[in-house]
């Protein structure tokens, strides 16, 4: 039996019965003005963060989300897109589909400028999307993907994503990752799996999923803690720390040299010319920090040189930069 059957099975229940402490995100969600939320769906709320960041909205744009759960971040989405069809949400789970769009209704009780036709819900599959090539501008998941295998299915979903978005499009995600990697007997169990659990990657393997899967550059937009896995609880020698990372990955060409990461760092020029070419294609104005790569922080670091500052990564990248 594959580990999908108890994903369905976990996820049925779920939408039949609200479990509170599935997945269950430290923050409220992000309440917009003139939004009201029905409390059913911050019960619902299956994410481990958010996929909602304002730079990430753009007019017009063609919305597709995956993995709908209770229906607040397809909401979120509509809040923004407003039109009859402006959202496609996915979900294989009949019973949750059922529930989301018992919830949007409920929804459209209380927000004037809501209609529930502005969401297709949609029977479909994350490995196989039931959506055209290149037909999507903005395609979000929220705590989904981490419970998909490596060596097949994680890589099979992040290139369905990669499919159906148009050039320039956004991959916007919400996963737990490891501190560490998870011994084999909890990747193994797979009710705590399919409860975003065990399926959880290091960051770093996390990113580079996303990369190898064509897009060309990244920002990590939030990083922060999830939840603790106690030492006796969960048989381990040491507890270990689940965080949850934001990302928007961008299907844009992949640069010759790799994967552009954006982590928050900054670089400045402190002169004493007007401005600094790095001979790459960034230049640096005099005195004004500005966002860069990884990649491209580490080859200014590498310089050695007093006249030029990165500072450290913060989790906090909000667009913009060197690439
Ligand atoms: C952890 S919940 C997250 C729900 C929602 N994204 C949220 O933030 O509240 C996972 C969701 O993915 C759905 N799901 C499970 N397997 C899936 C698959 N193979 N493809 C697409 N969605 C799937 C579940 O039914 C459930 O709605």
């Amino acid at each position: 039996m594959s580990y999908h059957t108890t994903v369905r099975d976990v996820y049925r229940e779920a939408a039949t019965q609200p479990a509170a402490n599935l997945c269950c995100v430290p923050q409220a969600p992000r309440y917009l003005p003139g939004l009201n939320i029905p409390p059913i769906m911050v019960e619902m709320n299956y994410g481990c963060g958010t996929t909602i960041h304002l730079q990430d909205m753009t007019s017009n744009q063609r919305v597709l989300y995956v993995g709908v759960g209770g229906g607040l971040e397809v909401l979120q989405l509509a809040y923004f897109a407003r039109r009859p069809g402006g959202v496609i949400a996915v979900d294989p789970v009949r019973e949750m589909r059922q529930k989301a769009r018992a919830n949007l209704e409920l929804a459209a009780e209380t927000n004037d400028w809501f209609d529930p036709s502005f969401v297709t819900l949609i029977d479909g599959d994350a490995l196989h999307l039931p959506v055209e090539r290149n037909s999507v501008d903005l395609a979000a998941q929220n705590c989904l993907f981490n419970i998909f295998k490596t060596g097949g299915d994680l890589e099979q979903a992040l290139a369905e994503m990669h499919r159906v978005l148009d050039d320039g499009g956004r991959l916007v995600m919400s996963d737990p990752i490891a501190s560490r990697p998870l011994p084999l007997a909890l990747r193994q169990d797979e009710v705590l799996r399919a409860q975003c659990i065990s399926g959880c990657l290091l960051l770093e393997e996390y990113l580079q999923k996303i990369s190898d899967a064509g897009f060309g550059a990244i920002e990590v937009r939030s990083r922060r803690p999830y939840r603790m896995l106690d030492a006796v609880t969960y048989d381990l020698e040491d507890d270990l720390l689940l965080e949850t990372v934001e990302v928007t990955a961008f299907q844009v060409t992949m640069p010759e040299d790799g994967v552009c990461v954006f982590t928050g760092r900054m670089a400045v020029y402190l002169g004493p010319d007007e401005e600094f070419d790095d001979g790459r294609g960034h230049y640096f104005p005099k005195n004004i920090p500005l966002p860069v790569c990884d990649k491209t922080a580490d080859a200014l670091q590498a310089l050695g040189r007093a006249d030029i500052q990165v500072t450290p990564t913060t989790w906090h990248s909000e667009g913009g930069g060197c690439c």
